[in-house]
């Protein structure tokens, strides 16, 4: 790995409501194809700041993470709000991962990834979950992660596309 690149893995710091206009432009470059409102980024920044990170380079952002407890088996549908986070959560759900092209296989990823651990540690969550798409279901396996075959989520992730999946990693 590069000093860039072990120098942007370390770069992972919190999001500020700031930061949100630079996550949408990141978000409509990196998911033309998965839209959500900026009303959908806002609503998680405010409800799980400790789940919400960002890369900033010295010109644009880079790379940004949400991330918050969620119910297992429940992922929300794409571009939806959540109103509130449950009283008692059973997943640590990845809502969103997007790196810019040129910050892609440095390890910003994993490096992203063994924070989560850490914030789902903290949260008391022995879970994370997520709905893969954009052909990322490599990496979320190198990462852990595994297929979790639930048929009465098809249409639920069928709002994302045809080939999402729903991925889980125990934590030991
Ligand atoms: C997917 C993404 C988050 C991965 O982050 P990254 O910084 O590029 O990945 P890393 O460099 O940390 O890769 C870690 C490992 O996963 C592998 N990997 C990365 N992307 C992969 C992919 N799409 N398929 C298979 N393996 C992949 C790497 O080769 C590396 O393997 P190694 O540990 O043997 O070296 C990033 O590329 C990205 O934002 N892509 C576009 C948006 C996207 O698809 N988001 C996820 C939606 S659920």
């Amino acid at each position: 790995m590069s000093s860039l690149f072990e120098g942007l893995a370390s770069q992972w710091r919190p999001m500020t409501a700031a930061d949100l206009p630079a996550v949408a432009a990141v978000a409509a470059r990196v998911h033309p194809d998965y839209p959500e409102d900026d009303a959908v980024f806002a609503e998680r920044l405010r409800l799980y700041p400790a789940g919400c990170l960002v890369v900033a380079g010295a010109q644009e952002l880079l790379a940004y993470a949400v991330s918050h407890p969620w119910h297992r088996l429940r992922p929300p549908a794409l571009n939806s709000l959540l109103g509130a986070l449950p009283a008692a959560p059973s997943t640590y759900y990845i809502h969103d991962v997007a790196l810019l092209a040129q910050v892609r296989g440095g390890g910003t990823g994993a490096a992203l990834v063994a924070r989560l651990v850490a914030q789902a540690r903290s949260a008391g969550l022995a879970e994370l979950s997520l709905v893969a798409v954009n052909g990322s279901d490599g990496f979320w396996r190198r990462q852990g992660f595994a297929d979790v075959d639930e048929p009465a989520l098809a249409d639920k992730l069928a709002s994302y596309d045809a080939a999402a999946r729903l991925m889980a990693r125990r934590l030991g």
